[in-house]
């Protein structure tokens, strides 16, 4: 893999014998533009001044320094964001999650989500489409969507000799649990992750094109202020009838979910559009029904008896319900 331009051009050139100029337009077409000539976006959490890569870490004008780690991410936790020593989903709740996902059940919602983000990376006028997935765990969905904006960008390359029109994008993924995020660092290596809180979101005011939240918890107030005017919110909560089956084996009744968290428009936002996915999951053994178990809050709420009855069930199938808001912050 090439970390960058002239890594890349000194074996490619070496393996064919092309001009420079060929490289250029070659690279300059593919993903492999997809992180030059970046800036950082990073904020220190510490003094909020702007933080520059200096070798493998983050510093800022005061010096305060963030190490860049083996898998690729940066911590950038304060001991006073953390309510537990721990913070977020467990390494146990992360294994379930990306075992369940990488089953391919959710990918539908994985499809309607690059669906929405696409387009809008391929009309902005942007040199640089900075989209940050808050909450991302393990950077599935990020993961996905870098696939095919990788996609699209080859794509283009086949049917256009010359110079593509759409920008760079450039993804960034923070989570509170550190577990989700060395898992997600390791398997992503051109998405930057880091540790932090959506409560304090270590970047700089007006830096993101767009934010998407997947059943994470956030601070709106934050979400605007990383924003640029114009950018967007793409926000994915479970509506009414999520996994009802499965909520209805568990609590013999069906309670229908809380109203799912919108974003105010007061803020200064508008609502583009909201609607519902759902499809129907068929959960194909004991371990991925118990993993989907363990990705929800059913999981606190299991008396004896309905642990013995999840532990006998070989097959089980339960509809999503996904309400799906699109939001626009106004331009100034
Ligand atoms: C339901 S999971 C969703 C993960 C991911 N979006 C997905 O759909 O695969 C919620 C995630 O939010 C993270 N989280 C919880 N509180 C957080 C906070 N204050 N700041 C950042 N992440 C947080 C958890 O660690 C967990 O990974
Ligand atoms: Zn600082």
């Amino acid at each position: 893999m090439f970390r960058n331009i002239s890594d890349y051009c000194t074996t490619y050139l070496h393996n064919k014998q092309v001009s420079f100029l060929t490289y250029f337009e070659y690279a300059k077409s593919t993903d492999l533009f997809l992180h030059s000539s970046m800036e950082s976006i990073y904020l220190c959490p510490v003094c909020k001044q702007q933080l520059e890569q200096v070798n493998k870490s983050f510093i800022c004008s005061q010096k305060h320094t963030y190490d860049i780690s083996r898998e690729g991410y940066v911590n950038f936790l304060l001991a006073n964001q953390k309510k537990t020593k721990d913070p977020g989903d467990s390494k146990l709740m992360v294994d379930g999650r990306q075992f369940f996902l990488d089953q391919g059940y959710y990918d539908p919602l994985a499809k309607e989500i690059n669906k929405i983000i696409l387009p809008l990376v391929k009309k902005s006028k942007t040199k640089n489409f900075n989209i940050l997935d808050v909450g991302c765990g393990t950077g599935f969905y990020s993961g996905k969507l870098q696939e095919s904006l990788k996609l699209g960008t080859q794509a283009q390359h086949s049917t256009r000799a010359s110079k593509p029109s759409a920008p760079s994008a450039h993804l960034w993924g923070i989570d509170i649990s550190k577990p989700a995020i060395q898992k997600a660092a390791k398997k992503y290596p051109d998405i930057h992750f880091s540790i932090g809180s959506n409560f304090h979101l270590p970047y700089l005011n007006e830096s993101l094109d767009l934010i998407f939240s997947i059943f994470s918890p956030f601070d709106s107030k934050e979400l605007f202020r990383v924003l640029k005017p114009g950018g967007k919110i793409l926000l994915i909560r479970p509506a009414h009838n999520h996994l009802k089956e499965l909520a209805t084996l568990i609590y013999d009744k069906f309670q229908l979910q809380g109203n799912p968290l919108d974003l105010s428009e007061s803020l200064g936002l508008s609502l583009l559009e909201k609607y519902q996915l759902g499809f129907e999951i068929h959960l194909k053994n004991n371990e991925d029904i118990m993993n989907l178990v363990s990705m929800t809050p059913y999981h606190w709420h299991l008396n004896e008896e309905k642990k013995a009855l999840l532990a006998k069930t070989r097959e089980f199938t339960t509809g999503t319900d996904f309400q799906i808001s699109l939001y626009q912050k106004k331009s100034a």
